[in-house]
């Protein structure tokens, strides 16, 4: 290696150290929202995610002060075997472990020199003899969450079980038509791709044509019309849902889904208009010039050479829009509300006031990161090349 090479490399070093550093500070939560979601609600409510790789509570314990007698695995003294099931059922609490520890047997104390444990460890070794003698089977990860979550289950009850033991709510079926429950992530689910499919295409569809317009066709007003519609860029939101939703009263657009498309659509567009004008804008004027010596007409230039070209700009508007109708909570909430509910929704009405049915926040975060990662990645090589288009030429 000579000099220069190794010279460009420990420049590089700080650069890397930041990428790393930016992966990690994003990758680590997201992994601890994954294991938390694919665990048991009780070890949710009393572990931390990063515990699951340490060994199960209770057996070091178990290991120093009954394994000497009973075994490592507790079957050691046949007269007392500790993964019988009816024996550790008579200790359904710690207390009433220490107290037989404590009694003696065949008038020696039970645990002859050792001392016997105090309290937490006590209580620890209770949770590992219940663990040995399966009456506590508790596996480490469960799909449960994600269960609960796409069949609107809430609170800390679980739909697995209920089904089980037919204890289940009346609007739950127990089979596969839960999956459409209102109150779940399924059918919100299906809500958002009909919101968001409709809500992304309609507005780049309209951009693409009217960044065609105001690239390539000469009219009057092209200027001033182009500057008002990047001036509309800056109108919050918030400021028209009064009036928007006043019309859509006399339209009776309200709670329907063209009402949302229409929406989303408008507060799309002038941002979409402007990074594909300028795009567009910045494709060789002689290509057209000779598609249109060439007989070609506005459509076929447009279907034949527009569309392809402008490729990187489409996906790269297309996956901020979706990401944005997606991860939207206000539109929805206003203009469908809770008839028509939304995967954002649902996600708002998981838990309780309380603080109860955390568990299920972080199965129905994960379900709604799903699509919006596919997404990405399917349509990230495009998206740099997109925002370089759009920034550098204007
Ligand atoms: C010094 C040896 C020794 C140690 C240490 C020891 N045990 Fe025992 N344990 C015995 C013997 C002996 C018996 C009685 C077997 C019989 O009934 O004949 C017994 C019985 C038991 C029983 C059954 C009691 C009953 O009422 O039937 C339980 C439960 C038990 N041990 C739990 C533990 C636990 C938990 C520990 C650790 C904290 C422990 N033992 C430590 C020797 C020991």
């Amino acid at each position: 290696m000579n000099r220069d090479r190794i010279n460009k490399i420990l420049n590089q070093i700080p650069t890397h150290f930041i990428i790393i550093f930016m992966i990690l500070i994003w990758v680590v939560p997201t992994l601890g929202l994954l294991i938390t979601s694919l665990r048991p609600v009780q070890a949710v409510n009393t572990s931390g995610w990063w515990t699951v790789l340490s060994p199960p509570r209770g057996s070091a314990e178990y290991n120093q002060y009954c394994a000497s007698c009973h075994g490592v695995e507790g079957i050691a003294i046949t007269n007392a075997d500790l993964t019988d099931p009816e024996l550790i059922s008579r200790f359904p609490r710690s207390l009433q472990l220490l107290a037989t520890l404590r009694a003696d047997i065949n008038s020696q104390p039970h645990m002859q020199d050792t001392p016997v444990p105090e309290d937490q460890a006590a209580a620890d070794i209770a949770v590992h003899l219940k663990k040995i003698s399966g009456i506590d089977e508790q596996p480490r990860f469960t799909f449960s969450n994600y269960i609960d979550a796409l069949v609107g289950y809430r609170g800390t009850r679980s739909y697995q079980k209920d089904c089980a033991a037919g204890t289940a709510p009346l609007d739950i079926h127990c089979d596969t038509s839960d999956l459409l429950n209102p109150r779940g992530m399924g059918r919100a689910f299906v809500n958002s791709l009909l919101v968001t499919i409709p809500a992304t295409f309609l507005p780049i569809l309209f951009a693409a044509f009217a960044g065609y317009a105001f690239a390539w066709l000469d009219f009057k007003g092209r200027f001033l019309l182009f500057s008002i519609l990047v001036g509309l860029q800056v109108v919050p939101l918030q400021m028209t849902l009064v009036p928007i939703s006043r019309l859509y009263a006399q339209l009776g657009l309200n709670g329907t889904f063209l009402g949302v498309w229409l929406f989303h659509t408008g507060f799309g567009m002038p941002y979409a208009i402007y990074l594909m004008r300028n795009f567009l804008g910045s494709l060789p004027r002689d290509l057209f010039e000779s598609a249109y010596l060439d007989g070609a007409s506005h459509w076929t230039a447009f279907y034949q050479l527009v569309i392809p070209l402008a490729m990187p700009a489409i996906a790269s508007l297309g996956i901020f829009q979706f990401l944005w109708v997606w991860n939207d909570l206000l539109v929805a909430l206003v203009f469908l509300g809770g008839t028509t509910p939304v995967m954002t929704y649902q996600i708002s009405n998981m838990v309780t006031s309380l603080g109860a049915g955390w568990q299920l926040l972080t199965a129905s975060a994960f379900l709604s990161m799903l699509l919006p990662m596919i997404v990405f990645f399917a349509l990230q090589r495009y998206f740099v090349r997109g925002m370089l288009a759009g920034a550098v030429k204007g």
